[in-house]
């Protein structure tokens, strides 16, 4: 179902110009002859052992980082039989320092799949090789298309910022929708019947070495690529809008409206929070959910005048903003109920601040009053 010389599915009519779709893939193939890399370690071979095992190192790592790596790995286990057969605390301790080691276990058992259910052959179709342990779609269509000459399309990272800016494929790719579509516009691309094993070799790789070294994320080298007459990016200046960006997640924001009883200029009224929830523990202002609740708090701490407000303040959480509305009620002692009346409630300098744990927000609340007060 992967295979994109089986697929029938195309980008809708006039999505992109029919000429750029059919020109696209012999372009990519002369300029990775002329300008692509050709010296990789696991270039120049067809053994899809030897493909397969540099294609997961290079899963979420680096070329330089990966070269020796794969040359150890190869010195230690020149075969799927030999990796299979091996304790499993020798490829792990191979694999030490290239991280993500999901990919050594995976690595490992697909050896072992390899060698005991296909006999040591590795199979050469796309679902095949996407059935075995941590080969994915794109994974496997670079295996199959540079040990097999599979007409398949790799769709990583990379290609997704290339398409994305050649094609002008609006939209985060890390989005389904705009993955789905992304995957049909690259199977669509393949070269097709007439391209010998090679040229399809030629184009995997290049769709790689354009990503890597000319359409590169940060400072993309458009001078140097084939595709800047017709790249959308190019040509309208969005290289740095393009792909586009993951979308900020909204955080909702909450309101609070906290209650500043300051007494003979000096002391506040401050409340122990429940164990639980934000700011679990701490010492804070006496809250409510609104002007009114507020007033009512108020009185209950004795306190009948007007509230008045103070500047509000935002404070950003993981997952919400919280709106804090101030509002102060100056009481003196002399005639005052004052009752630190709830159990967890304290009256506290403004200099002794310190002393407690209180929220950063609350804090500096307080030290902007204290400040305005000296
Ligand atoms: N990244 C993933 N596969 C690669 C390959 N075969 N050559 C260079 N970089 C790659």
């Amino acid at each position: 179902m992967y295979l994109s010389s089986a697929s029938t599915e195309k980008p809708a009519p006039g999505t992109y110009p029919d000429d750029l779709l059919a020109s696209f893939a012999p372009r990519l193939i002369a300029w990775q002859r002329e300008h692509g890399r050709h010296d990789l370690p696991w270039q120049n071979t067809r053994d899809p052992y030897r493909i397969w095992l540099s294609e997961i190192m290079l899963q979420q790592t680096q070329v330089s980082t990966v070269i020796p790596y794969y040359a150890r790995f190869l010195e230690r286990f020149p075969t799927v039989e030999a990796l299979a057969a091996a304790p499993i605390d020798d490829v792990m301790a191979l694999w030490a320092g290239l991280g993500y080691y999901s990919r050594a276990r995976n690595l490992y058992r697909c050896a072992q799949v390899v060698a005991q259910e296909h006999g040591g052959r590795f199979p050469s179709t796309v679902e095949g090789l996407a059935d075995l342990p941590g080969i994915g779609r794109s994974t496997a269509a670079a295996i199959a298309s540079f040990a097999f000459g599979a007409r398949a399309t790799i769709l990583d990272g990379n290609v997704k910022r290339v398409l994305a800016r050649v094609f002008g494929v609006e939209g985060f790719p890390g989005e389904k929708r705009v993955e789905n579509a992304m995957w049909t516009l690259a199977e669509s691309l393949v070269p097709g019947a007439d391209a010998s094993d090679a040229d399809v070799s030629a184009y995997t790789q290049g769709l790689m070495d354009l990503g890597a070294t000319l359409c590169t994320r940060g400072k993309p080298d458009c001078e140097r690529c084939p595709f800047a007459g017709d790249c959308v990016a190019k040509t309208t200046g969005r290289q740095r809008q393009l792909p586009a960006a993951r979308p900020k997640k909204a955080v909702p924001t909450r309101r609070t409206w906290m209650l500043v009883l300051l007494l003979d200029g000096d002391a506040v009224m401050l409340e122990k929070r429940p164990p639980m929830g934000i700011w679990g523990g701490l010492w804070s202002l006496p809250e409510a959910a609104g002007e009114a609740a507020l007033a009512d708090r108020a009185l209950m701490f004795g306190a009948s005048a007007k509230a008045a407000p103070l500047a509000s303040l935002t404070h950003t959480f993981t997952h919400f903003k919280l709106d804090i509305e101030p509002r102060m009620i100056e009481l003196e002692r002399k005639g005052a109920a004052l009752a630190a009346n709830e159990a967890e409630t304290v009256w506290v300098s403004l200099r002794e601040i310190d002393a407690y744990g209180v929220p950063a927000p609350v804090r500096k609340l307080l030290d902007g009053l204290r400040g305005s007060l000296i």
